[in-house]
Order: C-alpha cells, then sequence, then structure tokens
C-alpha cells in the first residue's frame, strides 16, 4: 500500500475552535492584539498564560496516520512558539499570514527570493540550465530601490543580487516621475524602506505601490523604522513587509529576529520553500523574548515618539546643529507624507555638525546617550554614520545616499527627555 503525505499548513485553523480565536483576534484593536493575539488561551500552548519555549527540532507521533493528520514536523519550518509569534505579527499589520525568521536581513532576503527567482521543484538538470540567467540577458529581471537604505540591504541589492543576475535600479523614491522611469516590463519588485535608514527619508508607500502594480510588479516595504504601531503598509498596498523583530518590535535590545508578512500563499512558499532551504530560523527562545517585549509596543512607540520629537526640536534651535531631520518636524521636506502613513512620528532623528573635527569631539563627550549600532530598544543609541554602518560605504556611495561627514543617527530610547537633552547640552556647550 502506498500512502501519500500531504503536508498539513501550519496556516490552517485544526479546529473550529482556533478557527474562531483566530477571527476573534482579528477583530480586536491594536493595543488588545498586542496582549492576546496568537497566545490567548490557544490549545497548542497547553492552556499556559505565557507561551512556553518549544526547545525540540523533531515532533514524534504514534503513527504514520497521525503523523499526517498534524503540521508540526520540524522545527525549521514549524515550532509552536514561534508561530504564536508569527500570528500576533500577522494580526498587527492586517495580514493572512506570517512568518518569523532569524533576523531582519534573512526576512529582506528571504522576501525579496520569493519575488525575484522562481520556486522549481522535479525539474530535469538540463531544464534548470535554462534558467541560468546568463542564457537569458534580454529578460534580467530588475529591482528599483531608494537611493539610500540601511547599508546591509544596499549590499545585499548592489553587490550580492546582481551576481545572481538581478538588477538594482537606484532612483530617488520620492520622486515618483523617476520612479515610473526606471520601471519596465522586467521590474519584478519595488523596494521601499520607510522611514529609511540613516537620513530619515519618508517615501509614499501608497503611491510607489499603485506604480509597480501597474505595472505587474509586487512591492516590498521594511517598516522597521516605524513598527506596525505606526504604520501598517499592507493596509496602504504593500504586497509583502518585512520587519527586524531586533529593533522596535523586541525593543528591549537582547536578542534578533525577523518577520516576513502577506498572504498565506506567498508565505506558505516562503516557509516551505525558501526558508526550509536557506535556513535562517529563528530561536524558540529568541521567539520568546519578543513575545515578551512585543506585548509593550504601543506604549513604547508613543514615548519614543513624544521623546524624539521634544529632542528633534532641541536639536533643531542649537545654532551649532545643522540639518536636523525628523518626520515630526514641519521642516522635513516630507513631513505631510509622514502624517498621511503614519500614527506617529516615531524615535529616529538624523542630524549634523560643524566640522569632522567637532563630530569627532561631539561622539565622546556623550555619557547618557550611549555609542552603538542599531536602535529602537529602551536606551538610547547614538552613532556616527560614516564611521560607524556606513564604513564599508565608498564616499561617493555615501554622498550618493546624502550621508555626510558629520552625519548622526540618533535612536531615542525611553529614559526622561529632559536627562537626555542635558546630555546633548554639556556635549554641544563643549564644542
Ligand atoms: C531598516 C532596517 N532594516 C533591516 C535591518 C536589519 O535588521 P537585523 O539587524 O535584524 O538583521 C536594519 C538594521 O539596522 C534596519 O535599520
Amino acid at each position: 500500500m502506498v500512502i501519500f503525505i500531504e503536508k498539513k499548513e501550519i496556516d490552517e485553523p485544526k479546529s473550529q475552535k482556533e478557527k474562531e480565536l483566530r477571527e476573534k483576534w482579528d477583530r480586536l484593536r491594536f493595543n488588545t492584539k498586542l496582549i492576546s493575539a496568537g497566545e490567548d488561551p490557544y490549545p497548542e500552548t497547553s492552556h499556559s498564560l505565557r507561551t512556553p519555549i518549544y526547545a525540540t527540532k523533531s515532533y514524534v507521533y504514534d503513527s504514520l496516520s497521525e503523523l499526517v493528520k498534524n503540521h508540526y514536523y520540524y522545527s525549521r519550518t514549524e515550532n509552536p512558539t514561534l508561530y504564536a509569534l508569527d500570528k500576533k505579527l500577522a494580526t498587527l499589520h492586517g495580514a493572512e499570514s506570517g512568518l518569523s525568521v532569524a533576523s531582519g536581513m534573512a526576512s529582506i532576503h528571504l522576501a525579496c527570493m520569493s519575488v525575484l527567482q522562481q520556486r522549481v521543484e522535479r525539474i530535469r538538470p538540463k531544464k534548470i540550465k535554462e534558467l541560468y540567467p546568463q542564457t537569458k540577458p534580454e529578460i534580467i529581471p530588475n529591482m528599483v530601490i531608494h537611493k539610500n537604505q540601511y547599508t546591509g540591504s544596499f549590499r545585499l541589492f548592489t553587490k550580492i543580487y546582481p551576481q545572481m543576475g538581478i538588477e538594482a535600479r537606484r532612483v530617488n523614491l520620492n520622486n515618483l516621475e523617476d520612479v515610473k522611469n526606471a520601471v519596465d516590463e522586467n521590474t519584478k519588485l519595488l523596494f521601499v524602506e520607510t522611514p529609511a535608514n540613516p537620513t530619515v527619508d519618508i517615501i509614499d508607500i501608497k503611491a510607489c505601490a499603485n506604480i509597480i502594480h501597474e505595472n505587474n510588479g509586487k512591492c516590498i516595504v521594511d517598516n522597521t523604522w516605524a513598527s506596525p504601531a505606526l504604520q501598517q503598509p499592507i493596509k496602504l498596498g504593500a504586497d509583502l513587509v518585512v520587519e527586524s523583530l531586533t529593533k522596535y518590535i523586541n525593543g528591549h535590545g537582547d536578542c534578533l529576529g525577523g518577520a516576513i508578512l502577506g498572504p498565506k500563499k506567498v508565505l506558505r512558499d516562503i516557509r516551505y520553500y525558501w526558508l526550509e532551504t536557506q535556513g535562517a530560523v529563528l530561536s524558540p527562545f529568541n521567539a520568546w523574548l519578543i513575545l515578551r517585549g512585543v506585548r509593550t509596543l504601543g506604549m513604547r512607540m508613543k514615548r519614543h515618539s513624544s521623546n524624539a520629537m521634544k529632542i528633534a526640536q532641541y536639536l533643531d534651535n542649537h545654532e551649532k546643529v545643522y540639518n536636523t531631520v525628523y518626520p515630526g518636524l514641519k521642516s522635513h521636506p516630507h513631513h505631510q507624507i509622514a502624517q498621511k502613513q503614519m500614527k506617529n512620528f516615531g524615535g529616529m532623528i538624523g542630524f549634523e555638525l560643524e566640522s569632522i573635527e567637532k563630530s569627532n569631539k561631539f561622539i565622546e563627550l556623550l555619557d547618557q546617550i550611549k555609542v552603538g549600532v542599531s536602535l529602537g530598544d529602551t536606551t538610547s543609541l547614538i552613532e556616527y554614520t560614516s564611521l560607524m554602518t556606513g564604513i564599508d560605504l565608498a564616499s561617493w556611495e555615501k554622498r550618493s545616499m546624502n550621508i555626510s561627514d558629520t552625519h548622526f543617527r540618533l535612536s531615542v530610547g525611553l529614559e526622561d527627555p529632559q536627562d537626555l537633552i542635558e546630555d546633548l547640552d554639556q556635549a554641544l556647550k563643549q564644542l
């Protein structure tokens, strides 16, 4: 007798109760979703108030017939701790499905692969050769990206993808005519990061999604700097959203993680093909930490935003500070887009000082604000952009991204804003 094993998919509710719970989570308001969605007496979490850490690689059954009824096989593709997080994040974004992975970069790469490359199975070796990009130069796929974004994504798109036969076209996504001109019949993807790292550009998600949809391509939005508390790109027309959970969503600076949100069908392919093959799996312990962190996201984003607004106003009025960029300031060139698509303006500020000499001195003088890469947690972190995340960029690349030699990126934490202002003030006074 031959038994066909049809893999049960994790996204399909296993019982009527589970189906009703999922529908209930979708109806809740944002701050209640943060607490309940994915976890609220969920059959798979043994009725424990807190989701347990499922430290296992395999799931075992008494018989093959039991195994085929279940959707837990192997922790590279399914784990109940991670799935609680997947479901919570999908609910927060109003997405059909979610998938948590090892880091923000992993989420970006997996999401882009699912759009830019084909899923192929059971193909003859001769046929696979026809998929080599060099065999059909006239149909080389391309993606359109903003002129500046997180340096990790920039490197992935402009240094690694071209070697895989994918062209990255850099344009100013704030100039919609430039976007239209860059898109052609081989454009499969428009990648939007907003607010953009490190210059805090704000890009119009709806307008960009419309342009790429008219050309049958897909729009992926990196929502890391906003988090779903401030911006929900699927509701604005994005096809997929990626998040670095390392930042605001976990919010406590103690682990890395990433997530992809979008339609069930696409997420199924990403989970069972791209993630299963590439293996950038989140650990159950990190999923548990992120579940713990995300429950307070709404409160934290409110406080990050109000602290950052006060500090941006202080910097903007200081005679020794130049080009303070914060989406909440009316002087921000895209303030109106931010008002339209964000619920609040977030915790990230960019600014410049007068000279390299003063910049070097300033960063040494700060005390309460810590010098460090990354962002989005309780502790305020500052980076001297050109010498930290920008260190691997060529000078012309930095110029093309508007990263000057005196640019700073400040991630405003949850401290008392007056202590942060006093710290900046004492450092600026000594310049
Ligand atoms: C906008 C943005 N996307 C993605 C990432 C990468 O996230 P991770 O460090 O979790 O890989 C970062 C990191 O700073 C980021 O700022």
